[in-house]
Formats: structure tokens, C-alpha cells, sequence
């Protein structure tokens, strides 16, 4: 159990999937280590390098399972049960996870460098959302996934005024930091969201004929939350996965299978 000496890993690795999702699909390119020149990492761009993490524990999982039955669960349902499981462990809601994803051959950094960011603009968020088929409760319900983990203070909108380097960690729901609930939208009603792109669901001047509604649902019942919340996973889950004969099914989560294999 992961969360025993550490417990961020549950946040951590529920971003995996969100990274991996929205660049080509669900198709677990967010793991693949360089092998130039055939293979770019996206383990480097902004919006990862410094940031995302838990892929250690991705690697013991996916030993573990090569162990027991080899060649038969992907990288890319490894981070989507991963997901489920972090959600449930930290108080949040349940559900079934869809599996026979496949694993890709390729990275598409460009796709990575273009993953939503924390100063973009509430309508860059929707485009962003809207370009995978999410919109506008799927992007206030999965933006609820800010109810635990860390951010680095260079990305709040306080921008380390207290003076921390721009590393320095701090709680994305300071009410219950490791706790999958919806307080996350209490802190927005209240002003008190971390990030820029947190905010602007509720102060961009195009908010209340959109996402403000949605918020001030959620945070008023966390039954809604919770249903809704599910209902966006499983289709930031089903992003254009690879079935059938395409991909692979990688035998390390790093590395592209090698030909003839
Ligand atoms: C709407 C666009 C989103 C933006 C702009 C965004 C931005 C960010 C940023 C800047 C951080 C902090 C990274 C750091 O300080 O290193 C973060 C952390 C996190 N994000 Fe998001 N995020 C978004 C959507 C999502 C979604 C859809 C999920 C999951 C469903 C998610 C889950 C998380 C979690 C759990 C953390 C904490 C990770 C940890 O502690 O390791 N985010 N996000
Ligand atoms: C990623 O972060 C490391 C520091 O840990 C830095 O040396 C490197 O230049 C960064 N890579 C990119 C592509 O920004
Ligand atoms: C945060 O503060 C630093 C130092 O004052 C500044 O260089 C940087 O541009 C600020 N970042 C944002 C996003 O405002």
C-alpha cells in the first residue's frame, strides 16, 4: 500500500490518468520513458517536468501483474483503475471501471505542451475540455479532483508571497487535504481557490451563464458531485482508446514492447 509512505500518492496518480487521457487518448504515451530518436517523453513538458508523479508505483503495479497473468492488462487500464481506486480509498465514490484499453507506440509532445494550464482563461479551458467531447459540468466535476493532493506555490494565486521557493508545497483543499469530498467547491463560493484555472469557474465574467451555476451546485451537494464526478471520469476514460488490434499491451510501462517480441 502505497499511501502508507506516501500520502499524496492517490492525488498523484489520479492526474496520471487525467495527463495520459487528454493527450491521444487514454493510451498510456504519459509513460513512456525517451528512446530517441523514435520517442519523445511528455514526462518533460510544463505541465509535467517537476510536477507529475507516482509512476514508480505505476511500475510496481504493472510488475506485479506481469507476474500473475502476463501480457493482459495495459499501462493505459493500469492508470484508469488506478484513478477509481485512488478516489475510493480517499472517501469518494465508487464505480466500474471499463478496461481493454491498449497501449500506444508513440508520445505526442506537442499534444502535451498543450495540456490545460493553470493561468489559461476560463474559455481556453472550455476549448481545451470541448476538444476531447468534455464540457462544461465535465470540466467543473473533474476540476473537483483538486479536493486533495499538492501544489506547488508558483502555481497558486498567491504566487509564494510569503516569501517560499517556488517549489514549495502547499494543499489544494485546505479544509480536508486528503480527503475526497466536495469542500474543493466550498473554497471556490468563499473565494479561496488555489489555482487561477480553479477560480475562474466562478469569476470569469462568462461563469455565471456557465460554470458558476455548476459549482454552486456541487458545493451544496456532494451526492450530485459525487454522481456527476463518476459520470465525467468514465468518459475522460473512454477518450479514443486504442482496441481491437491496435497498440499493444506494453510488458513495461516505460518502454515500447521491441519488435518481433
Ligand atoms: C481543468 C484543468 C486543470 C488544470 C489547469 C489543472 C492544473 C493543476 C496544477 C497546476 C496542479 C499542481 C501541479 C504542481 O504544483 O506541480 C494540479 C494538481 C492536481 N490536479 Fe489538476 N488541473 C486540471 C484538471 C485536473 C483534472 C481533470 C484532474 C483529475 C481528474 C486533476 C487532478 C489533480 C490532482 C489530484 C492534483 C494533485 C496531484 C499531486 O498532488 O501529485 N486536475 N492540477
Ligand atoms: C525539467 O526539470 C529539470 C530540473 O529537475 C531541468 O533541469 C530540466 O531542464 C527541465 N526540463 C525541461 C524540458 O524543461
Ligand atoms: C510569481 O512571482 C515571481 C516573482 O515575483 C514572478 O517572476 C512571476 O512572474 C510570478 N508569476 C505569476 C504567474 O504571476
Amino acid at each position: 500500500d502505497a499511501r502508507v509512505s506516501d500520502p499524496r500518492i492517490p492525488a498523484s496518480l489520479i492526474r496520471l490518468h487525467f495527463h495520459d487521457c487528454f493527450v491521444q487518448g487514454c493510451d498510456a504515451s504519459l509513460l513512456l520513458d525517451d528512446d530517441l530518436p523514435a520517442i519523445q517523453t511528455e514526462k518533460t513538458v510544463p505541465a509535467n517536468n517537476n510536477s507529475a508523479r507516482g509512476f514508480p508505483v505505476v511500475d510496481d503495479i504493472k510488475r506485479a501483474l506481469e507476474r500473475a497473468c502476463p501480457g493482459v492488462v495495459s499501462c493505459a487500464d493500469i492508470l484508469a483503475l488506478a484513478a477509481e481506486i485512488s478516489v475510493e480509498i480517499s472517501g469518494g465514490p465508487r464505480w466500474r471501471v471499463l478496461l481493454g484499453r491498449r497501449d500506444g507506440t508513440t508520445t505526442n509532445v506537442q499534444s502535451a505542451r498543450n495540456l490545460p494550464g493553470p493561468f489559461d482563461s476560463l474559455d481556453k479551458l472550455q476549448q481545451k475540455f470541448r476538444n476531447v467531447n468534455l464540457d462544461d459540468t465535465d470540466l467543473v466535476a473533474l476540476q473537483g479532483a483538486h479536493t486533495f493532493g499538492k501544489v506547488q506555490c508558483q502555481f497558486t494565486r498567491e504566487n509564494c508571497t510569503a516569501g517560499q521557493p517556488v517549489g514549495a508545497l502547499e494543499d489544494l483543499d485546505r479544509v480536508t487535504p486528503n480527503v475526497f469530498d466536495n469542500k474543493y467547491y466550498g473554497n471556490l463560493v468563499r473565494g479561496q481557490a488555489q489555482l487561477p484555472s480553479d477560480q475562474v469557474m466562478l469569476s470569469d465574467q462568462a461563469a455565471p451563464a456557465t460554470t458558476a451555476p455548476i459549482v454552486h451546485r456541487f458545493a451544496s451537494n456532494q451526492k450530485d458531485f459525487f454522481r456527476n464526478f463518476v459520470e465525467s471520469m468514465i468518459k475522460m476514460g473512454n477518450i479514443s482508446p486504442l482496441t481491437g488490434r491496435d497498440g499493444e499491451i506494453r510488458k513495461n510501462c516505460r518502454r515500447v514492447n521491441s519488435k518481433g517480441y
